[in-house]
């Protein structure tokens, strides 16, 4: 029979983690980006070879629906913030998820036009810099607590 320190031990624990599951399914914008992040490496494999332009493009499509799907969100940053600033941040949020989209849009029209190294040339120059700075402004303090 388990003694009843180790019976609230194991509540406690379980109690955590179906917290922490219940906030990540309920969470789309997090789970939009994990996706996003998904065709990351696999399009910096692929990009620079005009051979494989299909799965290129395939992973270009589906980052612009994730990213218009993440601008169906407001970021966690906008949680406490209330009126103007609220709009402001929040019409800051969209403007910077626009860029992301017009930047994927670029890079599918560079790789259509046979052009893939100045599309290779965006996922750091763009991508990368983009996420490093979207999620500098709107990711907030909880992301980088979880993250630990
Ligand atoms: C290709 C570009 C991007 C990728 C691959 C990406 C990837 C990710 C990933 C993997 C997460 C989960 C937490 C983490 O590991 O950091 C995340 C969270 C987040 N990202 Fe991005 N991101 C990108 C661009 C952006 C941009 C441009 C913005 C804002 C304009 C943004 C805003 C956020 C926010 C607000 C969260 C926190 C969501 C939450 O968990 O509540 N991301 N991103």
């Amino acid at each position: 029979m388990l003694s009843r320190r180790v019976t609230a031990t194991l509540t406690f624990v379980l109690g955590f983690a179906v917290a922490a599951v219940a906030f990540d399914e309920d969470n789309g914008l997090h789970r939009a980006m994990e996706s996003l992040k998904k065709h990351m490496k696999p399009l910096s494999q692929s990009i620079g070879d005009a051979a494989k332009n299909d799965e290129t493009l395939k992973h270009l499509m589906d980052m612009q629906a994730l990213t218009l799907e993440s601008k169906t969100f407001d970021p966690p940053t906008a949680k406490d913030l209330k009126g103007e600033e609220l709009a402001k941040h929040v019409n800051d949020y969209q403007a910077d998820m626009t860029k992301l989209l017009v930047e994927l849009a670029t890079m599918e029209l560079e790789v259509r036009a046979g052009d893939n190294a100045a599309a290779q040339a965006r996922v750091k120059a763009g991508l990368v810099k983009m996420r490093e700075d979207g999620h500098d402004k709107f990711q907030g303090e909880e992301e980088d607590e979880r993250r630990k």
